[in-house]
């Protein structure tokens, strides 16, 4: 069994994006500028829009983060997108979700000016990326096809189940890995909450993504012997060892199945920090383009 090492893959990505940013700038261009709207304080999602800012700081990169109590209203949330849309100065705008129940997360999503979407959620986005033209890519998806291609996976022709249909990692997952593109190639299925069978699709697959936000959902009886596992999963359980009470787990029982893969990612330091790699690429990618340089 090998790990699919998120530290080493992000620390070998960043060091590219740094350097990327360099060059750049060394011609002229400007840094690119991501802006993070966090409604709330979901104590998560305060850490992952934290964790986006401190890479931003990292690589060189500006960032601005808007903060909003939970009460603000859709309308309000979204002219404050419409600000960010028409600053020339920010490049990227990332809407960290969920937001509160009483917003509508696709309005305010369909409200982000396409050429600032790095998260790669709006309606245009999504609709490239099923075409196949060049767009920004979810980040989750994007970091996990980086993963695969920096371990020399070649994934065509394997059977691959996704479990979970998100609009952030399921669908467009589903849709990356059936591409004609390395990786990917794959024969794709789709498993949800309502799957029948779901042991026997996963003891078919050669690869399992697991993004079905479950604590150790998939288990050693569901897995094939030489398995590929890609661990998107982020749940806190109750650990009464630890001082904090409480500890990170994947949606993978990771101790009883990492015997049996090829690969797999821990959670965490794995999934998770391909995410920052693939929103840090797509706002240098928005910040080029948005130059008027014409980028793949
Ligand atoms: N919530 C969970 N994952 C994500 C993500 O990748 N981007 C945003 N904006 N919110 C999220």
């Amino acid at each position: 069994m090998q790990l699919l090492d998120g530290v080493l893959v992000s620390a070998h990505i960043k060091e590219q994006i740094k350097q990327e940013v360099i060059d750049w700038q060394a011609k002229g261009g400007k840094k690119p500028h991501l802006a993070a709207i966090l409604v709330g304080n979901n104590p998560a999602s305060e850490a992952y829009v934290g964790s986006k800012v401190k890479h931003c700081e990292e690589l060189g990169f500006d960032s601005t983060l808007l903060r909003f109590g939970s009460e603000i209203s859709e309308h309000e949330l979204i002219s404050e997108v419409e600000r960010m849309n028409n600053d020339d100065s920010v490049d990227g705008i990332l809407v960290q979700l969920p937001l509160p129940a009483h917003i509508s997360g696709d309005s305010v999503i369909n409200a982000i000016s396409p050429a600032k979407d790095v998260d790669g959620f709006h309606p245009i986005s999504i609709g490239k990326m099923v075409l196949g033209q060049p767009t920004f890519l979810p980040a989750t998806p994007y970091g996990i096809m980086l993963m695969l291609e920096y371990y020399k996976i070649n994934t065509s022709g394997m059977n691959c189940v996704v479990i979970g249909r998100s609009n952030i990692v399921g669908t467009p997952m589903t849709l990356l890995m059936s591409r004609n593109t390395v990786p990917g190639n794959a024969t794709v299925t789709m498993c949800h909450s309502k799957t029948k069978n779901m042991k026997e699709f996963c003891l078919n697959a050669d690869i399992i993504i697991a993004a079905i936000g479950k604590p150790r959902f998939v288990t050693a009886d569901m897995v094939k012997p030489g398995c590929i596992i890609i661990d998107v999963g982020i749940n806190r359980i109750d650990d009464p060892t630890k001082k904090s009470g409480s500890r990170l787990v994947g949606d993978v029982d990771f101790d009883n199945v990492a015997p049996l893969c090829s690969y797999i990612t821990p959670v965490p330091k794995g999934v998770g920090l391909m995410t920052l790699c693939g929103l840090m690429k797509n706002t240098l990618l928005a910040a080029k383009q948005k130059a008027g340089v014409a980028v793949e």
